[in-house]
C-alpha cells in the first residue's frame, strides 16, 4: 500500500476555467510545454467551438473528435503527475463543464486583463465556490493594455466573491509591460520583447536593489513597483495554504500565456500548494483516496465519432484504491459486474491502454450503453457518489416523433443522449409529452442530427415557453399550500429523467409568486 500512498500524494488533478477567449487553450499548451508533454507551441488544438461554427453542427461533430483527445491532458513536472481536465469554453456546453468540475481537486481561473471578469467566469467560479474547490487565478494578456491591477483584484473580490492574495504583481502593462514580481518566490522576471514563444529567455533578479534591474526597467518603474508591493502587503492577507485548500482564499498571478511569461511562476506555485486527490462524499460515507479498494464515478460520456459503431467512452475519475485492467468491478446502479479489457488513459494527446490507474487519474472505458453520468463503480460495496449537479436548462422545446415506424429508436436515442448529458428530458404530468431542455440552442441541431445518424430516428421540435426548470421539494407533502400548489400549477408540472418532480416556470414573476404564496414549496435551481 506504500505504493498507493506515494502515487496519490504526487497527483494533481485540476481544471482550467475561463470565459471563451481569455486564453485557456494557450495556457494549457504552455503548461504542457513545461511538462515536456509536447515539443512545440501550437500543438494543442483548441477544443472550443470556433465562433464561425456556432450554427454549423457538422463542425461541432468534427470538433467533438478533437475534444476527446484533449479531454484529459497528463504530464509530469517536478515529480508530480499532473492531470488537466479540459472543459469546453462554449457556453452551450456549460453543463459538461459543471460535471467536469466534480472530478477536479482544484482549478485555475483565467481572466483577460482587458475584459476582466466575464459572464462565464462568474458562472463557473460560482459553481466552484458552492463546492469550496481551491482556486488560483491567472490574469492573462499583460502584453496588452488592460485594467489597472488593483481594480482587477477588486473586481475579482466583488464580482466573484473571492478573497484574493496577489502572489505576483505586474510591472507596467501593454506597450510598457516590463515583467512581474513574484511574491511567492521573491524573484523578478523581466519581460524582454521579442522573446515570444520561447521558454527560458526571461531574466530573473532576486533583489529589487540590483543595479542592473534599475538600469533595465528604470528608476520610475522601480519606484512604482516598490509602492505597489507595499500596498499589496498592507491591503491583502498573507497566503495561508489551509485557507486556500478550504476555498477561502485565492492566490493571483499575472502574465501572458501567449508569450509564455509568468506561466512557470504559476506552475511552480501550483505544484507546491494544489491539493492531491481528496476524499469524496458518497451516500453512506466519506471515501478516502488511500483506501485499498477501488471506487470511482462516471462524470462524462463521449459518443464515438464513428456513427457505425455506437460505442461510447465513459470517463471515470478514480476516487480510491487501484483500478486494474481486466478485473471485474461492480456497477452499483445496474447491480452487475463488468470487466474492462482496454481502459484508456491520456498522455498529452495520445490515448493509451493502461494496466493500472490511481486516485486522481481518469480512465476512459469503452461502453455500449451501460453507463450514465453519475454512475459509481466499486469492488462490491453498494455506495453511490454524490454531487454530480444538474442545473436548469436555458432552452426548452417539445420533441415530436416524425416517423411512427421508428418510435422505439427515437425513445432509445433520447434515453442514451440524455444519459450522456447532451440534454435533459422532462415528461409533462398532464399529457406525457416529452420536453427537451438544453443549455444552448445549438444542442437541438446536434440532437436531431445524432438521432437521425446514430439511431435512424426523425424528430421535430415545437416551441414551449418556459423560463426555467425548478426541482420541487417540501418538508411536508401534506401541507395544504403544497397540495394547492400542485393543483394550481398542474399544467406546469413534469418529471425529470429520475422521476423527480419539476416545476417548469414560465416567468421569473411566477417563481416569485410561488415563493410568496406557497411557503411549504421549495424551488431548487439545481438537483444532484
Ligand atoms: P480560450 O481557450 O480561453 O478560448 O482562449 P485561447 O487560448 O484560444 O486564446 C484566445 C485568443 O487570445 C487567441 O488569439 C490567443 O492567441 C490569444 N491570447 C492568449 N494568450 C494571450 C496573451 O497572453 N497575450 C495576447 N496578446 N493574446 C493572447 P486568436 O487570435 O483568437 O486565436 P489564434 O488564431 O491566435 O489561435
Amino acid at each position: 500500500m506504500a505504493k498507493l500512498y506515494e502515487e496519490i500524494v504526487r497527483r494533481r488533478t485540476f481544471g482550467i476555467i475561463s470565459h471563451p477567449d481569455a486564453g485557456k487553450t494557450t495556457l494549457t499548451e504552455k503548461l504542457l510545454l513545461f511538462g515536456g508533454a509536447i515539443q512545440e507551441a501550437g500543438a494543442v488544438k483548441s477544443n472550443k467551438i470556433r465562433k464561425t461554427a456556432t450554427s454549423d453542427f457538422m463542425e461541432i461533430e468534427r470538433q467533438r473528435g478533437i475534444s476527446v483527445a484533449t479531454s484529459v491532458l497528463s504530464f509530469e513536472y517536478r515529480g508530480r503527475k499532473i492531470n488537466i481536465l479540459d472543459t469546453p469554453g462554449h457556453k452551450d456546453f456549460a453543463e459538461d463543464t459543471y460535471r467536469t468540475l466534480t472530478a477536479v481537486d482544484s482549478t485555475i481561473v483565467v481572466v483577460d486583463v482587458a475584459k476582466g471578469v466575464e459572464e462565464q467566469t462568474e458562472k463557473l467560479v460560482h459553481v466552484c465556490r458552492l463546492r469550496d474547490i481551491p482556486m488560483m487565478v491567472f490574469i492573462n494578456k499583460l502584453d496588452r493594455e488592460g485594467k489597472d491591477p488593483f481594480d482587477l483584484l477588486d473586481e475579482l473580490e466583488q464580482k466573484l466573491g473571492l478573497k484574493v492574495v496577489p502572489l505576483g504583481f505586474p510591472i507596467g502593462m501593454g506597450q510598457n509591460f516590463q515583467g512581474v514580481y513574484n511574491l511567492w518566490e521573491e524573484t523578478i522576471a523581466i519581460f524582454e520583447n521579442g522573446s515570444k514563444q520561447k521558454v527560458g529567455t526571461i531574466r530573473e533578479f532576486k533583489n529589487l536593489e540590483d543595479p542592473v534591474l534599475k538600469e533595465i526597467i528604470g528608476e520610475e518603474a522601480l519606484e512604482e513597483l516598490r509602492d505597489n508591493l507595499e500596498i499589496v502587503r498592507e491591503v491583502y492577507p498573507a497566503f495561508d495554504r489551509e485557507r486556500y485548500l478550504k476555498g477561502e482564499l485565492q492566490p493571483v498571478f499575472f502574465g501572458s500565456a501567449l508569450n509564455n511569461f509568468g506561466v512557470r511562476d504559476l506552475l511552480n506555485c501550483f505544484v507546491e500548494i494544489a491539493p492531491p486527490p481528496q476524499a469524496k462524499q458518497a451516500d453512506k460515507r466519506l471515501v478516502q483516496p488511500d483506501e485499498p479498494q477501488f471506487t470511482g464515478f462516471v462524470f462524462k460520456i463521449h459518443a464515438n465519432m464513428d456513427p457505425r459503431h455506437r460505442d461510447r467512452l465513459a470517463f471515470v475519475k478514480i476516487v480510491s484504491g487501484i483500478f486494474e485492467r481486466n478485473k471485474a468491478y461492480y456497477h452499483v446502479r445496474l447491480n452487475k459486474r463488468l470487466k474492462f479489457s482496454a481502459p484508456n488513459m491520456f498522455f498529452a494527446q495520445k490515448k493509451q491502454v493502461v494496466d493500472r490507474a490511481y486516485p486522481g487519474d481518469i480512465v476512459g472505458l469503452h461502453d455500449t450503453g451501460n453507463f450514465k453520468i453519475g454512475d459509481t463503480l466499486t469492488e462490491g460495496e453498494k455506495l453511490v457518489f454524490k454531487g454530480i449537479p444538474r442545473f436548469s436548462p436555458e432552452h426548452f422545446r417539445y420533441i415530436n416523433n416524425e416517423d411512427p415506424m421508428k418510435a422505439k429508436q427515437l425513445a432509445k436515442g433520447i434515453e442514451q443522449l440524455t444519459d450522456e448529458g447532451v440534454a435533459q428530458l422532462f415528461t409533462l404530468d398532464v399529457n406525457g409529452r416529452k420536453v427537451i431542455g438544453t443549455a444552448g440552442a445549438l444542442q437541438y441541431d446536434v440532437i436531431q442530427y445524432r438521432l437521425e445518424h446514430e439511431y435512424g430516428a426523425k424528430c421535430s421540435y415545437e416551441p414551449l415557453s418556459v423560463y426555467k426548470a425548478f426541482w420541487v421539494e417540501t418538508d411536508n407533502p401534506e401541507a395544504p399550500d403544497y397540495k394547492e400548489f400542485l393543483r394550481v400549477k398542474q399544467r406546469y408540472m413534469a418529471k425529470d429523467k429520475d422521476g423527480l418532480p419539476v416545476f417548469l416556470a414560465d416567468s421569473p414573476f411566477s417563481v416569485e409568486m410561488v415563493k410568496s404564496e406557497y411557503p411549504s414549496v421549495r424551488l431548487k435551481e439545481m438537483a444532484e
